[in-house]
């Protein structure tokens, strides 16, 4: 991702039916700091389709850990879903993973009905989940943590 698709990804942000409102202004942070020292906390990645952004994924080494990597947010437009664009920025973010060296890869994502597609996708990508917190975003609403591990 480059600043001048910056505008793209903030109206695929947007369009995302699953973020809540008050979810972007912190991705839009994230992409910002991203934008500001690529590679330093973030990396961020954007799937193009006939010069369209469609999708976007942002990861990043989990400070403090040795060879730990969180996918802090990905997102595939909603009239692109299903045409691999999410599967290609996966495979491709576990390979920067993996080149640097990481060995395990987290995911964080919500409970909610909304969410059973994107839960889906994580387990048919060999994402195993490790933990559920009940009630972490609010009553009803947990936390699960999916896990991949890499030889
Ligand atoms: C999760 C997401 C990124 C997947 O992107 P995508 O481009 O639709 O995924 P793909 O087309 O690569 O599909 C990958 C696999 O998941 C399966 N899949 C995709 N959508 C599915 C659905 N709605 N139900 C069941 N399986 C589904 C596909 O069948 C495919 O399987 P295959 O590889 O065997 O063919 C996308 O649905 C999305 O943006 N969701 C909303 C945002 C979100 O939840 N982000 C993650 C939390 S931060």
């Amino acid at each position: 991702m480059t600043a001048a698709d910056k505008p793209a990804v903030m109206a695929l942000l947007r369009a995302t039916p699953e973020f809540e409102p008050e979810e972007v202004p912190v991705a839009e942070e994230v992409i910002d700091v991203y934008l500001d020292c690529p590679g330093r906390d973030y990396l961020v990645t954007v799937a193009v389709s006939s010069s369209k952004i469609i999708g976007y994924v942002c990861f990043g080494r989990t400070p403090l850990t040795q060879s730990t990597w969180d996918i802090y947010w990905m997102a595939v437009a909603l009239e692109c879903r299903g045409m691999g664009a999410g599967s290609q920025l996966l495979k491709t973010t576990e390979e920067q993973i993996q080149k640097a060296g990481g060995k395990l890869a987290l995911i964080e994502t919500s409970s909610k009905p909304n969410y059973l597609n994107t839960r889906r996708f994580y387990i048919k990508k060999d994402y195993k989940r490790v933990s559920r917190i009940r009630d972490f975003y609010a009553p009803g609403d947990h936390r699960l943590i999916f896990e991949k591990r890499f030889p």
